[in-house]
């Protein structure tokens, strides 16, 4: 049924490229097959969205989050990599376009060129855990322009499989998901605390034009659908708060937050005007995370400054180790660890994202990004 729906959907472009896209459906045999409303997702970014790419690297520097208590509420309570009880943001943004959860890690599947993936099928994530948008952010990680390096490496080998046009058609209807830019907030923070207001201009507008560098070199490779998620408050996050004496927000790191999300909403809208066929949406994590911590219950948290998972201040002290505390009552917490929201947070945030009002996404939510036929 799936495929009649596919290959009704391949009929309406040049025919060649219908042939070539029915026949890539049909190799994805019955297990693969799916309800997906996009041929495939790939995946930018940081911890917010790695489901597992830093397991693949080497070295004690690495950001990891493959060992317990991550992974608690995953299926079979597994850890991953996911920093999480169970799915991240991703995860259910790939359920709400059809998915099981995020497509694998790319580093999973790099040295299987057989796979769907290499055909522009089902997608691959590139996100790495402590990367940033600047390629000096992060250490042992793989940062955003090695990321799109590798997508390239994909992009190539579906031309090579099923031909340069019907790739293009391929990979312009697939989503572009990119969540990054809290750890060169954090970085920038952690060599100055104090800056002026200069400085965060000149920071910000840096960031901003990189950003968009690694867009434009997306769409040169033929990316067309730009999912945005922006930057929460990380000001509020259990490790800032336990570093600020009395308890509160960290200021200086919501307010860059927020002058970065600007930038990149202006410049999104610009790319949109200056290259054809470029669609996006902006998902608002900060608008989900305000929400939560302004109407905790009615939203069904009951704890939304303190982790579920860690040690010290606000549990904020460590990341989710296996001998940190951890919390019964996890779907009433907004923080899984130090840095980042739980599973129920998570699944809030993409019910909001994907189908939500203006307030969440902007200037189109994600489903109207996924069902857009241009
Ligand atoms: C893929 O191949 C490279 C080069 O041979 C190797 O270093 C790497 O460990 C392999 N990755 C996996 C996941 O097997
Ligand atoms: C296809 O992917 C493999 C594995 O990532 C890579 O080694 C190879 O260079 C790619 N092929 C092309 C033509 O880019
Ligand atoms: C957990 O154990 C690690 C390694 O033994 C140690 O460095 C860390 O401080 C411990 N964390 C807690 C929360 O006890
Ligand atoms: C999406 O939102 C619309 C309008 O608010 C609603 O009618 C529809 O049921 C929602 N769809 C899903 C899949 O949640």
């Amino acid at each position: 049924m799936h495929f009649a729906v596919r290959a009704a959907m391949a009929g309406r472009i040049l025919p060649v490229v219908s042939v070539l896209v029915a026949v890539a459906v049909c190799a994805m045999g019955e297990a693969a097959a799916t309800a997906a409303k996009v041929p495939a997702l790939y995946v930018f970014g940081d911890s917010t969205a790695d489901v597992g790419n830093n397991n693949y690297l080497a070295g004690a520097a690495v950001p990891r989050a493959n060992f317990p208590h991550n992974g608690v509420d995953f299926p079979t309570s597994r850890p991953t990599g996911r920093f999480s009880n169970g799915y991240n943001g991703v995860d259910f943004l790939a359920v709400n376009m059809g998915f099981r959860r995020s497509p694998p890690p790319f580093l999973a599947v790099a040295n299987r060129t057989g796979n769907q993936v290499f055909r522009g099928l089902q997608g691959a994530n590139f996100a790495s855990a402590g990367s940033g948008i600047l390629d000096t952010t992060g250490d042992s990680i793989i940062p955003m322009s090695k990321q799109v390096e590798q997508f390239a490496t994909v992009q190539r080998n579906v031309s090579a499989h099923i031909g340069n046009e019907a790739a293009e058609n391929v990979l312009s209807r697939s989503m572009f998901l990119v969540s990054t830019g809290g750890n060169d907030v954090f970085a920038f923070f952690s060599r100055n605390s104090t800056p002026t207001a200069d400085e965060k201009q000149q920071f910000v507008a840096n960031l901003v034009a990189l950003y968009a560098n690694h867009v434009k070199d997306l769409y040169v490779l033929g990316a067309r659908k730009f999912a945005v998620i922006d930057v929460p408050p990380i000001g509020c996050c259990p490790y800032p708060r336990s570093l600020h004496p009395l308890g509160a927000c960290i200021d200086v790191l919501n307010e860059l937050a927020r002058g970065l999300n600007k930038g990149v909403k202006d410049a999104m809208h610009g790319l949109s005007l200056s290259f054809s066929g470029l669609k996006y949406s902006i998902g608002s994590s900060h608008a989900v995370v305000q929400s939560i911590m302004k109407h905790p219950q009615r939203l069904g948290f009951k704890e939304v400054t303190t982790a579920c998972c860690g040690s010290g201040r606000f549990n904020g002290g460590s990341g989710c180790t296996p001998n940190a505390t951890l919390c019964d009552n996890r779907h009433e917490y907004l923080f899984w660890d130090l840095l980042h929201p739980t599973h129920a947070t998570s699944k809030l945030a993409a019910v909001a994202i994907y189908n939500g009002s203006l307030r969440f996404a902007a200037p189109i939510n994600f489903r109207q990004l996924v069902e857009d036929q241009h």
